[in-house]
């Protein structure tokens, strides 16, 4: 793993943003693989600046998200559709059919897992997946657990995870309970992963991802066994490594 630690978020989301496009100029039928939260925010706007200033075309890329909350409709504004419509989608020039989102919506999740990882296997795996870390050390969804669920599926929000995601409702009780994600091996089949995290509260998983048993208890622990992880942190989640 090769762990950069930046003086702040802005630092860290410049690093993040540089990689991403190196990747895109390298390859520029890149598939991605994104992620939604706070952290990769600035990411996102300054790679929607560079695309303004004519440095990055995403015109060939595809990406895949990792995860989207079950029964949220992609209207409402705390769905991860929402979310990456108005954080990046909407400012860049990715063709839409070249954007893949899983159906929360759907009445039949299974079909839809099955599906969306047929659909990466399709598309050629995921050149760089970007990931942000819960507290606990969830990657996408993957709570900590005795046993993990290696393909995309549904999943029951840890409640940890539902008190952290309620600070974007209007109370806890209306935190979606189950969400649907990529499984682990979905994630660790990418081949480039770039993790991010920031603040104080992310420190703990940043060290148990870096250096602490690998374990399903710490989901996040798992990508020690990845030859192409790259960790991208500000100085207060580097406090504990
Ligand atoms: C989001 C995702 C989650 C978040 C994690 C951190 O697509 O997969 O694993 O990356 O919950 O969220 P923030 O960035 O809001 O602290």
């Amino acid at each position: 793993m090769r762990v950069i630690i930046e003086k702040d978020y802005e630092a860290m989301s410049k690093k993040a943003a540089l990689l991403v496009a190196s990747q895109v100029r390298l390859k520029e039928d890149s598939v991605l693989g994104l992620a939604t939260g706070s952290t990769p925010i600035r990411m996102y706007n300054e790679l929607i600046e560079m695309y303004e200033k004519d440095e990055i075309d995403f015109s060939e890329v595809k990406t895949f998200n990792l995860d989207e909350y079950c029964n949220l409709p992609s209207e409402n504004p705390q769905s991860y559709h929402y979310y990456m419509n108005e954080n990046f989608f909407n400012h860049v020039n990715i063709p839409e059919e070249n954007i893949n989102l899983l159906d929360g919506m759907t009445d039949n999740l299974k079909k839809e897992s099955i599906e969306y990882d047929m659909k990466i296997k399709r598309a050629g795996g995921i050149d760089l997946q970007v990931l942000g870390i819960g507290p606990n050390g969830h990657i996408g969804f993957n709570e900590p657990a005795e046993k993990l669920n290696v393909k995309t599926h549904q999943v029951d929000l840890a409640q940890e995870t539902i008190e952290a995601n309620s600070r974007f409702f209007e109370s806890k009780e209306d935190v979606p309970k189950k969400a649907i994600t990529m499984g682990i091996a979905t994630i660790l089949k990418s081949n480039r992963i770039l993790l991010l995290a920031n603040g104080k509260n992310k420190a703990k998983a940043i060290k148990e991802t870096v250096s602490g048993n690998v374990t399903t208890k710490v989901p996040s622990s798992l990508l020690q066994t990845h030859p192409e992880v790259t960790i991208i942190v500000d100085e207060e989640a580097a406090e504990l490594i």
